[in-house]
């Protein structure tokens, strides 16, 4: 294994295996069962995401790279450079090496919860520019962020790509943002993606692939689940489906029993009826104006917006109030 650069610094904070164990027990204890996104992103799970950002279905991945290359001079002078950068759910770092150049920011601090991909991506960022400060923190970005003792610079930026905010209920949308206000300070600034309404026949398409991508990353989660505390789902017994819920403006994702099943997790006992459903994920899809309702009540004030000609998606730069 190559030596890690000399501007490379690793921090792991990676949440205890108790923590999905607890999670995973709650949520299949409840009435309609839950488990919830953060989990998918295994290994596999993150080379599967990687693969849907990649379909030809999955508009909002294109096009949010569309926007950045297309704006991100733009962006960049909205977010000032020479500070501190963070960066929620890198990923594999494909989003922030577009705006790197137009940025140059003296810290780049992505944040991911999957060891793996965030090691390799921030490690390869780090490598590609010797000048850039890396200090990749994998850690649980949904709950409380504790970082004060690691930087002291002042100018803060946040990039958070990929319209995962649409990942959160509501509550828990604004009190990330909250949160994202608070590590900012007065003068920071927030660079968002975030997806938009659109025609239910777009968005059935994208989350329901020709390829079947998106099934096995949905039922990867009940792999992971057995891997790793030790169960016995029936992995092919569970069938993805996704659909629109217009009420509620969001996709959902579901994985549907086919027959009966009785689940053992580490000696604890769940019963499936036929056609019973665990709901894996949300993805909320916005109008601009909601968005931006969302940001004030999190007190963060919209500087400018900026989405593609068809409408498919947004990017918004924010400031705290
Ligand atoms: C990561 N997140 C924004 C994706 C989304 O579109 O909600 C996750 C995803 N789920 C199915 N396809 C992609």
């Amino acid at each position: 294994m190559e030596a890690a650069p000399p501007n490379f610094h690793f921090h792991d904070l990676q949440p205890a295996p108790e923590d999905f164990h607890t999670d995973v027990i709650a949520g299949l204890s409840r009435q309609t069962k839950r488990l919830s996104p953060k989990f998918f992103y295994d290994e596999l799970g993150s080379q599967l995401f990687d693969a849907i950002t990649r379909l030809p279905e999955y508009y909002p991945t294109r096009t949010e790279i569309g926007l950045l290359h297309r704006y991100g001079e733009d962006m960049a002078r909205m977010l000032g450079n020479d500070g501190l950068l963070f960066e929620l759910g890198s990923g594999s770092g494909t989003k922030i090496r577009v705006l790197l150049e137009a940025i140059q920011p003296q810290t780049y601090a992505p944040i991911d919860i999957s060891r793996e991909t965030l090691s390799m991506s921030a490690g390869a960022i780090a490598q590609d520019h010797p000048k850039l400060e890396v200090h990749a923190i994998c850690t649980d970005y949904s709950k409380p962020l504790e970082l004060s003792g690691f930087f002291d610079v002042q100018q803060r930026a946040v990039f958070f790509p990929g319209s995962s905010i649409g990942n959160f209920d509501p509550t828990q949308a604004r009190d990330l943002l909250q949160r994202i206000a608070k590590l900012l300070g007065p003068d920071g600034r927030l660079l968002i993606g975030v997806d938009l309404k659109k025609a239910p026949a777009l968005l059935h398409a994208a989350y329901n692939d020709n390829q079947g991508v998106t099934a096995k990353f949905n039922q990867n989660l009940l792999t992971r689940i057995n891997r790793e505390l030790d169960a016995d789902f029936d992995v092919a017994a569970f069938r993805h489906e996704a659909f629109y819920n217009e009420k509620l403006g969001r996709v959902e994702m579901h994985l549907f029993a086919t027959a009966p099943q009785h689940v053992r997790i580490d000696g604890c006992c769940f019963e499936f009826q036929a056609g019973e459903s665990i709901h894996t994920e949300n993805s909320y899809k916005f109008s601009i104006e909601e968005f931006q309702t969302l940001a004030a009540q999190a007190g963060l004030a919209s500087l400018r917006v900026w989405q593609d000609d068809d409408a498919l998606f947004s990017v918004h730069c924010l400031r705290p109030i």
